[in-house]
């Protein structure tokens, strides 16, 4: 009789900020586990911390079962960073990811999370881990994919917030300031600006300076348009004592006079139910992966090349931030029909 070909026993785990889209990535890795390959899969709980802990649940079937739709991580996540030097000087953490890794007969992992998280999973690579990284986070700036899961969803929740700034600012005829999400990267905030009809945007990636601002303002006025909105991405340079909305605003008031009102919409853009989109790119991403496993192809992410899935070798990815080009088609696009990027008059 024919050995029995021992079923592969896969770990996955969650790391970084949050997003909608890690359950539907999670059910994606698997449901492809279970159904196509007979694997066993490990929930590992908050992250890598879970990985040096050992703390995990065996994900049934069952467990799979009505997360799709579902915001947050079954698993919960964590920002731990393994490999980050601990204060006195010793890390033994790796040595214990490597441990249990052997102990639990872990024959690969999928580690679903962000730049830092595609960093750790390439250095355990290269401590021999089985190891293939899913891209996620609302900021869509891992290097290596042309979109992350969870992108989607934030650029919805945003649009709908500058839809509704729309209205109150022109009801009392104010600058409205709303400032976006992205980390160091504007991609947020440049979707989210150009999906809500934001007149003036500001990116980390292109240098603004108030007076440009202010005569955007002062324009929109003169051509009787007493309203406008102002879409800032958090990573903008301002100083580091108040968030960059109030910053902006506190210089539109300052020196055009005229009543601004900001609203920084922070975490409300991490939270909820995935769109559709991020549904099918999540469960796309989450089966690949396992896919990936089956066929031995470990130390990569997988990644979306002009809607095509794909893998990048995972040393490729670590340490690197995929930021908005400053002449990207949409930012040409939007200076053709008048919105500013707080540039003009550098
Ligand atoms: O990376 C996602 C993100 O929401 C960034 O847009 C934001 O700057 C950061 O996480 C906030 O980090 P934390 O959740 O640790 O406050």
């Amino acid at each position: 009789m024919n050995d029995v070909v021992k079923p592969k026993r896969i770990g996955i785990l969650t790391a970084g900020g949050d997003c909608p889209g890690l359950n539907a990535a999670i059910r994606g890795v698997g449901k492809t586990a279970i159904v196509e390959y007979g694997m066993e899969v490990l929930g590992f709980h908050a992250g890598y911390s879970g990985l040096i802990s050992g703390k995990y649940n065996v994900l049934k079937e069952s467990a799979l079962s009505g997360i799709l739709t579902l915001g947050g991580t079954i698993l919960g996540t964590s920002r731990e960073k393994p490999f980050k030097m601990a204060k006195n000087g010793d890390n033994l953490k790796p040595e214990k990811i490597k441990k249990n890794y052997a102990k639990l007969g872990l024959d690969a992992v999928v580690c679903i999370g962000g730049n830092g998280t595609m960093k750790t999973a390439s250095l355990l690579a290269q401590e021999g881990l089985n190891v293939v990284g899913i891209p996620k986070t609302i900021d869509n700036d891992v290097w290596g994919t042309d979109v992350t899961f969870g992108f989607d969803s934030a650029v919805q929740i945003a649009t709908d917030a500058i839809d509704r700034l729309h209205t109150t600012a022109n009801s009392h005829q104010r600058v409205m300031i709303i400032e976006i999400m992205g980390h160091h990267a504007g991609w947020l905030a440049l979707y989210s600006g150009l999906a809500g009809g934001g007149d003036i945007i500001l990116l980390p990636e292109l240098e603004y300076n108030i007076r440009s601002v202010c005569k955007k303002i002062e324009s929109r006025y003169e051509d009787n348009k007493p309203y406008s909105i102002v879409v800032v991405a958090e990573g903008i340079e301002h100083p580091k004592d108040k968030s960059a909305a109030s910053h902006i605003a506190e210089a539109i008031q300052t020196y055009t006079g005229i009543e601004t009102r900001e609203t920084v919409l922070g975490y409300i853009q991490r939270g909820g139910s995935p769109t559709p989109m991020d549904r099918i790119l999540a469960t796309r991403y989450g089966s690949f992966a396992t896919q990936c496993i089956a066929e031995g192809n470990f130390g990569t992410m997988v990644a979306i090349k002009d809607n095509e899935l794909t893998t990048v070798p995972l040393e490729e990815v670590g340490g690197k931030l995929r930021l908005v080009e400053s002449d990207h088609g949409l930012i040409q696009k939007a200076r053709k029909m008048g919105v500013s990027f707080g540039d003009e008059f550098l």
